[in-house]
């Protein structure tokens, strides 16, 4: 394995793809989070790419990902363009020797993810941070805690909730899975350190508010190789606001995600909490914590977080799923064999 590479002093990030999760992910390195600062952007749209660079002290708009990559102030990147535009740019910091936070879905195969992995494996060091976010909210962290310290004895089943209030326009048939469910297919790898062995995706009656080539509600059935079955239902136009659940049963227990409300208001004969507008409200804290890690792992020369690996895993569950979807039957999950890099 070749030797790490750190960054002395403040590590420049560059961002690529500044739209609704690139503009937060600047936000947060470009201003509060100790240690970095963002000194490029770009997006296809370059006049918004010139418009965040104007909140961002010290940050230039450039015109493409490519120019980014390769700007001497840049020791380090962040992929945040649509999941097609990834495996190029991903491609293109591998190559330039610099660390990449890449969003999920790393690509939007398993087969583009695989030529990310030879890429790293080849590099001959982790270079890439996946955007599996959840692994660092405090909900997830505890629930985990509590099934290693064995708390609820072995696992059996997990049943799990991912609902938003509106998909957006550009949602395909299968970004439910690809997008969505991503991160659930996570979860249960990270959660029960288990792979996932089979999937099922079940389509119920279709909701009034989903367009009309939207799947939408569905729910994923999984195996795990250990036996674990899990449930996920994914509703992406629930109305109501953005919703999280989850619960592991085990043989002597079960433990899940406590409500994330601060407060009960009781008034005129009624309880109410509030619910979480979207994704950037229920995992801020979350999103800090990815971030925090992935300056610190910059600057000490050691990659930390879900791997190349974990993207290519979680693509390849979601693939399966895209096809039990439209087969309606079971489908097996195929994994490579793992390279010693993410061992
Ligand atoms: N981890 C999470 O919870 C989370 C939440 C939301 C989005 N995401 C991920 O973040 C990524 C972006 O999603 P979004 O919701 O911000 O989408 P978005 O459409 O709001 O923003 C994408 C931006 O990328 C730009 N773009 C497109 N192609 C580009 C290219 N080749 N180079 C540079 N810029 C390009 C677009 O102009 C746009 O501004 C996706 O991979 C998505 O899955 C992750």
């Amino acid at each position: 394995m070749k030797s790490r590479r750190r960054v002395e002093g403040t590590v420049g990030v560059g961002v690529i793809g500044v739209g609704l999760c690139g503009r937060e992910h600047a936000r947060r390195l470009g201003g509060g989070l100790p240690g970095a600062r963002v000194v490029a952007v770009a997006d296809a749209d370059l006049a918004r790419a010139r418009a965040v660079a104007e909140t961002l002290p010290g940050a230039r708009a450039l015109a493409t990902g490519a120019e980014v990559i390769a700007a001497a102030a840049v020791d380090a990147v962040v992929v945040a363009a649509p999941g097609a535009a990834h495996e190029e740019l991903v491609l293109a910091a591998i190559a330039a020797g610099k660390p990449v936070f890449c969003e999920k879905p790393l690509a939007p195969t398993p087969a583009a993810c695989l030529r990310l992995v030879a890429a790293e494996t080849a590099a001959g060091r982790r270079l890439v941070q996946v955007g599996f976010m959840r692994r660092y909210d405090a909900g997830y962290l505890a629930l985990r805690r509590a099934v290693d310290a064995g708390e609820i004895g072995p696992p059996l089943l997990m049943h799990c909730v991912h609902r938003n209030a509106t998909a957006p326009a550009w949602f395909t048939r299968e970004m439910p899975i690809t997008d969505s469910a991503a991160h659930e297919i996570d979860i249960v790898r990270w959660l029960l350190r288990d792979e996932v062995a089979e999937v099922t995706v079940i389509v119920p009656r279709r909701s009034g508010h989903a367009p009309a080539d939207l799947p939408d509600p569905l729910v994923l059935l999984m195996r795990t190789r250990a036996g674990v079955r899990v449930d996920v239902e994914v509703f992406v136009n629930c109305q109501y606001g953005y919703e999280i659940r989850c619960e592991v049963v085990g043989e002597t227990g079960t433990v899940s995600l406590a409500s994330t409300a601060d407060v009960l208001v009781r008034r005129a004969g009624r309880v109410t909490s509030p619910v979480a507008a979207d994704w950037r409200d229920r995992f801020a804290g979350a999103y800090d914590a990815e971030l925090a890690e992935w300056v610190r792992s910059v600057r000490c020369g050691r990659a930390a977080g879900p791997s190349c690996w974990d993207g290519y895993a979680a693509a390849a569950v979601a693939r399966a799923a895209c096809g039990a979807l439209e087969s309606g039957r079971a489908a097996d999950v195929e994994l490579a064999e793992r390279p010693f890099l993410y061992e």
